[in-house]
């Protein structure tokens, strides 16, 4: 293996077997690695030398292409100026200044913001925020959460409680008790729809079912990602999402927006609460809120949730027993604050919603390959789902996978769906690449 650029970075690789990789076949892995070396803009550079076009913009989140230097200087300054404050019963002002900035460009009336460190611990902490804030109004009663088959809300036990993909939560049992699911939304019928399916928003009444069964009183909230990404991007059915913040607001249930992935651009507006005209209660974010340089996860909440908690507690005590040794770290708010900065300099949620026709007419070119099943996509990110091998849900989607990569293409598959979502800086050729690299890999299956 060359492993000269872990030499020059003072490093050397001597061994892949301690890694435990995280979501990863390790020993199929170690036996043929797939090392990033260098990454710039649009691309990626493997091990061997090779050249990628990066088509999932890392794990979505890196939003504005790799390698940008306004962040790694802001990181760096920082650094130097002041590198930790412990953030309990403390502050520095980095925090308080990414706080505002997300303020600004989130929907009113979002104007406070909790910092984590990843989207699972974002969702844990929206799970906390809403068993204090019905605490706080004397409905401690409330101890069901509503999630959905299908649903990904990252991998510690709160997220995983709420988890719709059975692979994810079949090993862990104990989870947390009083979760109950809503059918997901793909449908059959809808196969190849682009954009909102017209069909489906019925399936929002399972929430109505829940609240008839287990009562509406009981439930806490219930927690949706706007466009179910990891598992393949399923677009919400038109009327869908209205329904769901209908039938909380019938029943006092708070309604969380799972915004990891589609928060910041992706869907073409700044979060999908502005995209779908629907205000959720809670807004969980991660991803690309540093460009994927630094670890960062944020809750955004609405005024009246922080005030109910902050004020039903007495003068001088801690309010919300809760927070990280690293939340609000301050490489990682220079981080967001220069990222913030970029998408608003270069316009790159609007240029994202210009590049969306052409990258989904892309996506559809590929309609006519055999082996494509369905296709799914909003904004500039698409779901291209493959049949599976008979009896072997998801063997087909790792193979392919190794073979785009070994073609030239990094794109993140879950079973046999790829979730193809490039940095917002992309140019129409970088469809075309990304999208040529599919034809060229899937067209001989
Ligand atoms: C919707 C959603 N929620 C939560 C998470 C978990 O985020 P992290 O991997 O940063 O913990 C993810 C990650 O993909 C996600 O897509």
């Amino acid at each position: 293996m060359n492993v000269a650029t872990g030499k020059t970075a003072g490093f050397a690789v001597n061994s892949l077997e301690q890694h435990w990789m995280p979501f990863t076949a390790n020993r199929e892995f170690k036996a043929a690695p797939r090392l990033i070396t260098k990454s710039e803009g649009m691309y990626l550079w493997n091990h061997e030398g090779g050249k990628l076009i990066d088509g999932s913009s890392g794990l979505f989140n890196v939003a504005a292409g790799h390698g940008r230097r306004e962040i790694a200087d802001a990181v760096h300054a920082q650094m130097l100026a002041n590198d930790y404050t412990p953030p309990f019963q403390m502050g520095q002002p980095s925090s308080f200044a990414l706080a505002s900035k997300l303020a600004n460009i989130l929907p009113e009336p979002f104007n406070h913001v909790f910092f984590t460190n990843s989207g699972s611990e974002s969702i844990d902490t929206a799970l906390k925020i809403a068993m204090a804030y019905h605490r706080a109004r004397g409905e401690g009663h409330r101890i069901r959460f509503v999630s959905r088959e299908r649903a990904y809300h990252g991998v510690n036990i709160g997220g995983v409680s709420l988890s719709g993909m059975v692979r994810n939560r079949e090993t862990f049992a104990g989870v947390i008790p009083n979760v109950v699911v809503m059918r997901h939304t793909w449908d059959a019928d809808n196969l190849f729809n682009r954009g909102q399916p017209e069909k489906g928003a019925e399936l929002a009444n399972d929430l109505q079912r829940h609240c008839e069964t287990y009562g509406g009183s009981t439930i806490a909230a219930v927690f949706v990602e706007p466009v179910a990404g990891s598992t393949g991007t399923l677009v919400p059915p038109k009327g869908y999402l209205e329904r769901l913040r209908e039938i909380c607001d019938q029943h006092g249930i708070l309604l969380v927006f799972d915004e990891v992935i589609t928060g910041f651009g992706r869907l073409g507006a700044p979060f999908a609460a502005d995209a779908f005209s629907v205000l959720p209660d809670i807004m969980t974010m991660a991803k690309a809120l540093t460009n994927g340089a630094i670890p960062m996860g944020a809750v955004a909440v609405r005024d009246a949730i922080y005030e109910t908690i902050t004020e039903a507690a007495p003068e001088h005590a801690i309010e919300f027993f809760h927070g990280y040794t690293y939340s609000g770290h301050p490489a990682a708010c220079a981080a967001g604050l220069a990222t913030l900065q970029i998408y608003e300099d270069e316009g790159l949620f609007e240029r994202a919603a210009a590049l969306s026709d052409y990258f989904l007419d892309a996506i559809w070119s590929l309609k006519d390959l055999p082996i494509v099943r369905d296709l799914r996509g909003y904004g500039l990110m698409a779901g291209i789902e493959v049949h599976p091998e008979p009896g072997k849900p998801g063997i087909r989607g790792n193979e392919l996978q190794k073979k785009l990569f070994w073609n030239g293409c990094h794109v993140k598959w879950t079973g046999d769906t790829a979730i193809v979502a490039p940095s917002f800086i992309a140019e129409r050729a970088h469809v075309d690449e990304i999208i040529d690299c599919f034809r060229k890999t899937l067209k001989d299956i």
